[in-house]
């Protein structure tokens, strides 16, 4: 029988370029990273630990939990690997198995391929330990063992997570081009929002970036809407344990009065969506949805670190970019004549597109949504003249982020 005491190696992967963050919630949690790649975070810790993770990291993809490493040639020292592994003390015999994979070895020309020998070793040695064999498939709501194999190193898994934890569980109508949950809440923890001061959301579309806001800020963790993980399903798993977590998730929860959260959009059914999406998540008190033009957003006094934080369309999926070059003006416009005093955001995957937005970059954050290479870009959006510098955060400007006497530190178009 498995023991979800038993301390191991854990690996947490991510969307590319989401480790950072990640390996910031795992600190928070108090785990210490001992390695951090472009994909994911090591850490040490159980199958409890496995549990909680999925329930509570917003940034995260996948928690896998080490069983056993290797090292073969090819696919038959693969199998023969796998087939000494105790699967028996994991799974039940009489249940339901999925197998992914990573794959990237000399020996195999199709991941398919490894797949279907490391199922054999698992069904095999289960069928010789039990006299039964588990139902396999590729449905990822039951257990998962998942393979990791390069030239230099064969580890074998079990995913704890299944489905990805990349999505959030209130997004059930996406609207268009929606930022994956993920990356969202990443670029939330990336901002300086200080998570009570205003957060202003135009072209919210499915709403995204508003729900993550709210979630993070109320301290809703993802397990409060997810009820199906494939810890559940690994010999050993303690159901009560696990409802207990869920009541300390819930204890978590804090309400945070006066917490002002604008959501708005032209489109109609965008705005539509992003309410369903939002009554899903349980945050649909805190965020104001108003179908209008972004430039007609009205700013409450912005507090310490009042974000103005917009992810437009940039042309791969949606839009013409000769449109897309006007309104990212107008983006630059409104920054600067209507968010004084904000720190403003603005999420992009066309990097030539940003450049109209006109404003100088405090900082640019890379990030990728999809393939697609993308920039999180901050402005200070000060008040009063650059002279006066009457700023609104006490982080001090980039002294080489390019000033002007407009009141506003302007960038040229060539600029990068
Ligand atoms: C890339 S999508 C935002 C996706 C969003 N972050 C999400 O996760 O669903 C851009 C949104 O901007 C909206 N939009 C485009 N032009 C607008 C305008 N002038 N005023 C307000 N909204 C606009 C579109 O309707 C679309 O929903």
């Amino acid at each position: 029988m498995s023991n979800f005491s038993q301390p191991g190696n854990i690996f947490i992967s991510c969307y590319k370029r989401l480790s950072p963050y990640l390996a910031e919630e795992l600190r928070e949690l108090g785990y210490e990273p001992e390695n951090i790649t472009s994909t994911g975070v090591a850490i040490q810790g159980t199958l409890t630990d496995c549990m909680l993770l999925n329930m509570k990291l917003r940034t995260a993809s996948q928690v896998f939990y080490e069983i056993s490493r290797f090292e073969a040639e090819d696919p038959e020292g693969m199998y023969d690997a796998a087939y000494q592994v105790a699967w028996e003390d994991w799974l039940f015999s009489d249940g339901y198995v999925s197998i992914s994979s990573f794959v990237q070895h000399p020996s195999i020309n199709n991941p398919m391929y490894a797949n279907t020998k490391l199922k054999d070793a698992v069904v095999d040695r289960l069928r010789a330990k039990s006299g039964r064999r588990p139902d396999t498939g590729p449905l990822l709501n039951k257990a998962v063992v998942y393979l990791f194999w390069t030239e230099t190193e064969g580890i074998l898994y079990l995913d704890t997570s299944g489905e990805t934890l990349a999505k959030h569980g209130y997004r059930l109508y996406p609207g268009k081009a929606p930022m994956l949950e993920s990356l969202a809440a990443a670029t939330i923890l990336a901002s300086r929002w200080d998570r009570e001061s205003p957060f202003i959301n135009p072209m919210c579309g499915s709403g995204t970036l508003a729900i993550e806001a709210a979630l993070i800020a109320t301290g809703r963790r993802p397990g409060l809407l997810r009820r199906n993980y494939a810890f559940m399903h690994i010999k050993g798993y303690d159901k009560a344990a696990y409802m207990e977590a869920v009541l300390d998730l819930e204890d978590e929860v804090k309400e945070v009065p006066g917490l002002y959260i604008h959501a708005s959009d032209h489109n109609r059914e965008a705005i539509r969506l992003a309410t369903l999406n939002a009554e899903k998540a349980g945050v649909d008190h805190y965020i104001k949805l108003d179908q209008f033009d972004f430039r007609r957003t009205k700013l409450p006094q912005p507090g310490a670190a009042g974000v103005v934080f917009i992810n437009p369309e940039y042309g791969e999926r949606l839009g013409e970019l000769d449109d897309l070059v006007v309104m990212y003006k107008a983006i630059g416009d409104f920054l600067k004549q209507q968010c004084t005093g904000y720190i403003g955001y603005v999420f992009t995957g066309n990097l030539d597109l940003a450049k109209k937005i006109g404003l100088a970059t405090k900082k640019k954050t890379e990030f990728f949504n999809g393939r697609i290479d993308s920039r999180l870009m901050e402005f200070e959006l000060y008040s009063g003249t650059i002279h006066e510098k009457k700023k609104v955060t006490e982080v001090s400007a980039d002294p080489d982020a390019g000033e002007a006497d407009s009141g506003f530190p302007l960038l040229s178009e060539d600029e990068d």
